[in-house]
């Protein structure tokens, strides 16, 4: 019996004509959406700054979409240094557009720092920074909290940076998270203010025997804050998803690494959001099918600040070595980073599970006159060895690293900016390091110098 319902196959009936012309719109929108995603591969720091700063030229907007002013973005244009931690990188290129999405969680005091910063440095950001009224707030509670709360885990601490970053993620996921939007309806604010101080004051004064908070202070600073930063707030996810309606391409910047991601890091030594690239949907609010391309950010060697698991660490005068070379020193505390070999375990995990489509390789000059370069290939665990990262906890801390070893190089790769002027011994290492991992290198980069570097391939348009 014949019916009236549309047959799935039924599109296989298209006219030819028809046919070509759904592929070739596709391939239109296709090619005029250009929107990549930058993270970090490894526990952060790996120099995503310099990299951001450099793509952001292709872009029309950059956007942040996790974290917050725990990360520290280090750019260098010309003799002067600027960190940022907060503030999208692209703003330091004019005529730029910055978005703050609603996966940060923002302090608006440091946000009006970080602003004032900038304006010294004859950078203004007015009309071209947008921050969600979906984001969360940190509240000054946020930060007492963490800071108490590393206290009391003695050895088991994470290292946080003690800027709040946990508590408040904690608080959103809890549902009493204090909104950007909450701060201009001031009753609603009040009383969620006065309703979440009943319990931390409770948890400050009797669990860690620390001061509480008054109301009324935080509520007037605030209110203080939210006159600020007004003119800066907007639906934000509107904003971007009508921009790429518009054929603008936009640049999401992941701050710390992967392997600092609450669900695919190395729990619980992680920070509280999503770091990989999947954050930058949840993080914005504009959907999978508009991402293109998801870069990712390795140093040729590999840091950690805070505690955690660490299989491919030196210790000694190696590490030491490393640190002063590459003046591993946090751009937020200032804390010395740990230091070892690159670790191919870890990055390839990254490459799979944010479906990289190519790799930066940064701080490759730092390795110059190593007369032997290591990288990690496997793990040592209970006496096997293992070539995937293990994911407790436990295993990770007993490992020890299988190594490869390499021939380093003499020259300078300082400041290089082709691939073929690189020495063999480099080439070599950058090679096996790609193959390895099982991605592409797109970028090398030889100094902390916005034009010091080697571009394989833009993955980005220039406009
Ligand atoms: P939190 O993000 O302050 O809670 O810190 C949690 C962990 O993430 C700690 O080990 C920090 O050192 C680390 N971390 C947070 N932000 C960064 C960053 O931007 N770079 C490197 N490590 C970070």
């Amino acid at each position: 019996m014949r019916t009236n319902t549309i047959h799935p196959s039924s599109t296989l009936r298209l006219t030819s004509k028809r046919r070509n012309s759904i592929i070739l719109e596709f391939l239109k929108e296709w090619i005029r959406q250009m929107n990549l995603i930058v993270i970090g591969t490894q526990w952060g720091d790996e120099g995503k700054g310099k990299i951001v700063d450099l793509l952001s030229e292709g872009a029309d907007y950059v956007v942040r979409y996790q974290g917050g002013h725990n990360a520290g973005h280090t750019i260098v244009i010309g003799e002067k240094k600027i960190v940022l931690h907060l503030i999208p990188t692209g703003l330091l290129q004019p005529g730029k557009a910055g978005v703050i999405g609603n996966g940060v969680v923002i302090d608006p005091k440091a946000l009006l720092e970080e602003i004032a910063v900038l304006s010294s440095e004859g950078i203004s950001v007015t009309g071209r920074l947008f921050i969600s009224e979906a984001a969360h707030l940190i509240m000054p509670y946020h930060q007492r909290i963490d800071l108490e709360s590393e206290k009391t885990k003695g050895p088991r601490k994470i290292g946080t940076t003690g800027r709040g970053i946990g508590p408040a993620y904690a608080d959103k996921m809890a549902r009493t998270g204090i909104r950007v939007c909450d701060l201009y309806d001031p009753d609603l604010f009040r009383e969620k203010l006065k309703t979440n101080l009943i319990e931390v004051n409770l948890i400050l004064e009797q669990v860690y025997h620390a001061a509480g908070f008054d109301v009324e202070k935080i509520f007037q600073e605030y209110l203080t804050y939210a006159e600020k930063i007004k003119p800066y707030i907007t639906d934000t996810a509107r904003l971007l998803n009508t921009a790429i309606d518009n054929g603008k391409h936009l640049l999401f910047e992941g701050a710390q690494g992967t392997h600092l991601d609450v669900d695919h890091g190395t729990y619980p030594f992680v920070t509280s959001s999503n770091s990989a690239a999947g954050g930058a949907c949840t993080g914005t609010g504009v959907g999978p099918t508009r991402m293109n391309e998801v870069l990712g950010v390795a140093k040729a060697y590999t840091t950690r600040v805070g505690s955690g698991p660490f299989p491919s660490e030196l210790k000694g005068e190696m590490e030491e070595t490393l640190r002063k070379k590459g003046s591993e020193f946090g751009a937020t505390t200032g804390r010395p980073r740990r230091c070892g070999w690159f670790d191919v375990l870890q990055v390839r995990h990254t490459v799979r599970i944010n479906h990289m489509t190519s790799l930066a390789v940064t701080k490759l000059d730092v390795l110059d006159g190593f007369p032997e370069i290591s990288i990690c290939v496997g793990y040592q665990v209970n006496g096997q060895i293992l070539d995937e990262m293990p994911t407790d906890l436990k295993s990770l801390e007993q490992a020890t690293p299988v190594l490869k070893h390499f021939s380093g190089w003499s020259e300078s790769t300082n400041g290089v900016t082709s691939y073929e002027k690189l020495p063999h011994n480099a080439r070599i290492y950058l090679e096996a390091l790609s193959q390895l991992v099982g991605c592409r290198i797109d970028i090398v980069s030889t100094s902390s110098k916005r034009g010091e570097t080697i571009v394989l391939r833009t993955p980005f348009p220039t406009h």
